[in-house]
């Protein structure tokens, strides 16, 4: 098998047909930047996208859960299956990468490694030992050998963090976006974790160029519904170095979550001031517009988190979700000994969004 090269790729990336397609990706991209930039509190959609993503991301790897089981684990971290578990450590690593990437303003290998730690929750990092494969698990054959050396994959990283981080070359990022993400899994630095790392990544290389501003897109979600073509696209650059399909690939996976995603960001806002009006109509003694944001930060509300959010005693948490649950706006759910109150309503709009085909 042929060496892993370094880039720039040597062929022409801007195709006539990729500028086209660009440019409705970028549109769509822009779209949903400037919805999100509009909504008054944005942590509600991060906190909710990030949820499908790290559940779709993990799922391209086999690593399977519901969202009931996830909420569980999110809330009580003892709680839920092995995989909602995995799911969890998942977005906490998004998260992390984006705070990590606000102070630091570039992206670079440490800050890969610090997020593959926070994934697989150990610190193996970047490969030592010869001997990883990519191996297609229907029939064991081997797609891809990554560089074997500890030396070779320390200098194609480098390589691919200059790449990231140069202003100096022409190539547009978005098409930026999808040899990088290759060039990545190609790389496979890691014995595990590489595809959740590169797709976090993938996310804060847009926040990075100024694409987004969180990450707030459900890119995960394109890449599952059309698998097997973005493991034979991967696979064919490696091949027959084959660029063009395989970015057209990203750039249509950008513009038709894009296009999702915004729907999800409208669907979520409405339901705020829909839950708003119905809050104050039916109970405007406690109404708030803070107890309001406080739940629909997550699709699960713990009693604490009323208490510490609005600086008011156990009880009057308690109470006021109790009241929220009179009205129908959340259910309460016994786990253990902890009292859960759900915002069904939030919890079934992020599954429709998971269920989403292109
Ligand atoms: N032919 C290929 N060339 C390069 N990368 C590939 C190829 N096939 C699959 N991949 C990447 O490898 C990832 C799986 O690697 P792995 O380290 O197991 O990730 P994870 O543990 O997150 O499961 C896939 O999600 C994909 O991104
Ligand atoms: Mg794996």
């Amino acid at each position: 098998m042929s060496e892993l090269k370094k880039l720039p790729p040597n062929v022409e990336l801007e195709t006539k047909k990729v500028l086209k397609q660009l440019a409705r990706s970028h549109r769509f991209l822009a779209e949903l930047k400037g919805y999100a930039d509009l909504l008054p509190d944005k942590n509600i959609l991060v906190n909710a996208v990030t949820i499908n993503e790290a559940k779709d991301s993990s799922e391209i790897e086999n690593i399977v859960t519901t969202h009931d089981e996830l909420y569980k684990t999110l809330a009580l971290s003892n709680q839920g299956d092995p995989a909602a578990k995995e799911v969890a450590n998942y977005r906490k690593a998004l998260l992390h990468g984006y705070e990590l990437l606000n102070q630091k303003e570039f992206l670079s290998t440490n800050i890969f490694i610090e997020i593959h730690k926070i994934i697989e929750k150990n610190n193996s990092g970047l490969r030592k030992v010869p001997g990883t494969k990519i191996i297609n698990q229907a029939t064991d054959e081997i797609v891809h050998e990554p560089p074997e050396t500890y030396q070779e994959i320390i200098d194609l990283l480098s390589n691919l963090e200059n790449y990231i981080n140069t202003k100096s070359d022409k190539v547009d990022n978005l098409i930026k976006l999808a040899v990088i993400h290759y060039q990545f899994e190609a790389i496979h630095p890691f014995y595990d974790g590489n595809g959740r790392t590169g797709r976090i990544i993938n996310l804060l290389y847009l926040i990075l160029k100024d694409l987004l501003d969180s990450p707030i897109l459900y890119l995960s979600r394109y890449i599952i519904a059309n698998k097997q073509q973005y493991y034979n696209l991967l696979r064919q650059v490696t091949d027959d170095n084959s660029w063009e399909d395989w970015v057209l690939y990203i750039l249509k996976a950008i513009e038709e979550t894009s296009k999702s995603t915004l729907k999800l960001a409208q669907d979520i806002n409405e339901l705020v001031d829909a839950s708003a009006n119905v809050f104050q109509e039916r109970n405007s003694s406690i109404y708030s517009q803070e107890l309001i944001e406080i739940i629909f930060n997550e699709p699960y509300t713990k009693i604490e988190d009323v208490q510490n959010g609005l600086d008011v005693t156990r009880k009057t948490a308690s109470n006021y979700l109790s009241s929220l649950e009179k009205i129908n706006l959340m259910r309460s759910e016994k786990i253990g000994r902890q009292k859960l109150y759900i915002n069904k309503p939030l919890m079934n709009l992020l599954k429709k969004a998971g269920d989403i085909k292109y």
